[in-house]
């Protein structure tokens, strides 16, 4: 037998006898990789004479075909075997019964929120937003709340650290400097709500040093407060899902609206028992009135020619209200028991037509 059929034999015989496909690699990488047997065996033809080299040389290039080829039949049969090894093993018992689905839910603030968009979008509003570390001027001056005004110290603003009296940064403590904002940065006629984080420096059961609130702006030659009285009611309505809901437009004052009105919502507290509707008592929900002369001359319009109204309303005393949730701070625990039980599910996108809260 002749070197290249000893040396065919031998690595044929290796092939065969591998079981695995690691094992197949290796003996591929001593026949044929850079320092294998057969590539050192080429190596050698060089050293031939050439009448011989081209006959040992075509010899070689047939081992090495067969080697090959026996390689890859080897690996092809290999890892058909190891599948249908894996396939007898991994059984799937299709009869068991499904895993019950950790689900996540949407948090009660957006969801409030998710639904004030949805009514007030039906009316026509668009979403403003604006920054919630505020300029003082922002926040109060162009408000008509100035330097010595008793509303300052009754908002329990937090100010930033660093800058001086006039130029000083504050957490918003309401959502009102967007209705500046958006005066400033467009042109009437304007119907937006601002929905947003605000901050003042109180905690307790009803009170949070983080909490929402949604603000609503309507500026056009003619709005007027029976606009304001119409929205509202249609709003509270639309929100607590009682048609007949009565409103209370309580007379009010606020820096930045004139004539002002704290609205108050009919209910009954029967037997302990506390329901929103028809009765003999009212709940105070929100603020609003007719926004003052003062603010849209600070903001670039002029008050002969435009007048508007705006609203203030607390996300999470609204959402307490409709969803019966007792303490505001639980709004802020990531209590996953509380969040399942007050969570709602992510697929039910809150709308006019297709429903508010299911
Ligand atoms: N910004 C007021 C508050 O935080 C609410 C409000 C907004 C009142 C707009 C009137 C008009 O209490």
């Amino acid at each position: 037998m002749g070197n290249s059929d000893k040396l065919k034999s031998d690595l044929l015989a290796m092939v065969e006898a591998t079981t695995t496909l690691a094992a197949v690699e290796e003996v591929r990488v001593s026949a044929l990789g850079k320092k294998g047997a057969l590539t050192d065996a080429m190596k050698g033809l060089g050293k031939l004479a050439p009448d011989e080299r081209k006959a040992a040389g075509q010899e070689l290039n047939a081992v090495k075909d067969a080697v090959t080829q026996a390689i890859d039949v080897k690996k092809t049969s290999l890892s058909m075997a190891e599948m249908s090894a894996r396939l007898m093993e991994e059984k799937i018992d299709v009869t068991l019964p499904t895993r019950p689905e950790e689900k996540g839910c949407i948090h009660p603030i957006s969801q409030t929120i998710d639904e004030v968009v949805a009514i007030f979008g039906e009316m026509g509003f668009s979403v403003a937003e604006g920054p919630e570390i505020e300029d003082d001027c922002y926040n109060f001056t162009a408000l008509n709340i100035h330097e010595d005004h008793p509303a300052r110290q009754e908002h329990d603003t937090f100010y930033l650290p660093g800058q001086g009296e006039k130029g000083r940064k504050v957490l918003r403590t309401h959502t009102s400097p967007v209705q500046v904002h958006t005066m400033m940065s467009e042109k009437p006629p304007l119907r937006v709500i601002a929905p947003g984080r605000t901050y003042r420096c109180d905690y307790d059961a009803t009170h949070s040093p983080m909490f929402h609130q949604v603000e609503g702006l309507v500026i056009d030659k003619s709005a007027n407060m029976a606009h304001l009285k119409g929205v509202l009611t249609d709003f509270c309505r639309a929100y607590f899902g009682v048609d007949d809901l009565p409103l209370q437009f309580r007379p009010s004052y606020f820096p930045f609206t004139e004539p002002s009105a704290e609205v108050d919502i009919g209910c009954t507290r029967e037997g302990g028992e506390f329901k929103i509707g028809h009765g003999d008592d009212w709940l105070e929900i929100l603020g609003c009135g007719m926004v003052n002369e003062k603010v849209l001359e600070n903001c670039g319009i002029d008050p002969s020619e435009y007048q508007g109204f705006a609203f203030g309303v607390g996300i999470e005393r609204i959402a307490m209200l409709k969803y019966g949730i007792p303490d505001l701070r639980t709004f802020y625990e990531s209590d996953l028991r509380w969040l399942r039980h007050y969570g709602f599910s992510a697929l039910n996108v809150p709308s006019m037509t297709g429903g508010l809260s299911r």
